[in-house]
């Protein structure tokens, strides 16, 4: 009798060890189990799952980068009137990417819609090494350790109002990642350009593209973020 009674104890001590280590395994494998499933569906929204979108890192509130950027909409080159402009649609894809912040230099004055007016008042802007004002308060760059910088090349540099930015907040010790679109110039003098300015910051590889290749960019833009560590 004592002989059933011990083995029938052994039995249920053996079912109660598997049972609690299944429920165990169960619950070390939930948080992993979301975070799966949160990359999967935000590649199902993107328009393709190509291996550098899979790898997408999450990002958390200490690594997310801060993305400035100055871009003007209207009458641009070639004729084409843009509702957003070329480099704005890079930094969509850059925060959408990277989960970064998006800080957009908006002009306290806005820039001619027409494109001639424009190029002419630019040109003005810098022989006369101008600083146009910014409208929007300075975002607080303290708090992010890498900052991306785009902008349109106008007249083979950065737009007078990008040096007014810099100039305004202190990017010591910050990682800067440059990006650009432009008409063929490529990034033109544009990098000297904020190095000078930045002196103190340490440049990572940029990004540039023809403005008019900048919609359909996404795959160029995630291919460039993933080898920078994004
Ligand atoms: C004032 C002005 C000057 C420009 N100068 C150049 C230039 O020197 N080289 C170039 O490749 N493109 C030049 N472009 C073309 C723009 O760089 C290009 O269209 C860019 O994609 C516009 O970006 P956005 O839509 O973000 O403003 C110029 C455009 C403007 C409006």
């Amino acid at each position: 009798m004592n002989q059933k009674i011990g083995i029938i104890a052994a039995i249920v001590g053996v079912c109660a060890v598997i049972i609690g280590w299944n429920i165990y395994q169960h619950q070390q494998a939930r948080p992993q189990t979301q975070s799966i499933s949160k990359s999967s569906s935000n590649s199902s929204n993107s328009s393709s799952s190509s291996a550098s979108q899979t790898s997408k890192k999450t990002p958390t509130e200490s690594n997310k980068p801060l993305i400035v950027f100055f871009s003007r909409t209207g009458q641009n080159y070639g004729g084409s009137n843009l509702k957003i402009g070329n480099t704005h649609r890079i930094a969509n894809f850059i925060a959408e990417r990277t989960g970064g912040d998006l800080y957009e230099i908006v002009p306290a004055k806005d820039y001619p819609k027409t494109y001639d007016a424009t190029t002419a008042q630019a040109q003005k802007e810098q022989q006369s090494n101008d600083r146009p004002k910014i409208k929007n308060k300075m975002p607080d760059v303290s708090k992010y350790e890498t900052i991306f910088i785009g902008y349109p090349i106008w007249w083979s540099e950065p737009p007078m109002i990008v040096l007014t930015f810099l100039e305004q907040v202190d990017l010591k010790n910050k990682k800067v990642v440059p990006f650009d679109t432009n008409a063929g110039s490529g990034f033109g003098d544009s990098i000297e350009i904020l190095k000078k300015a930045a002196p103190k910051s340490k440049f990572l590889e940029g990004f540039e593209i023809a403005g008019s290749e900048a919609a359909g960019a996404k795959n160029k833009v995630n291919s460039w973020l993933k080898s920078i560590g994004y």
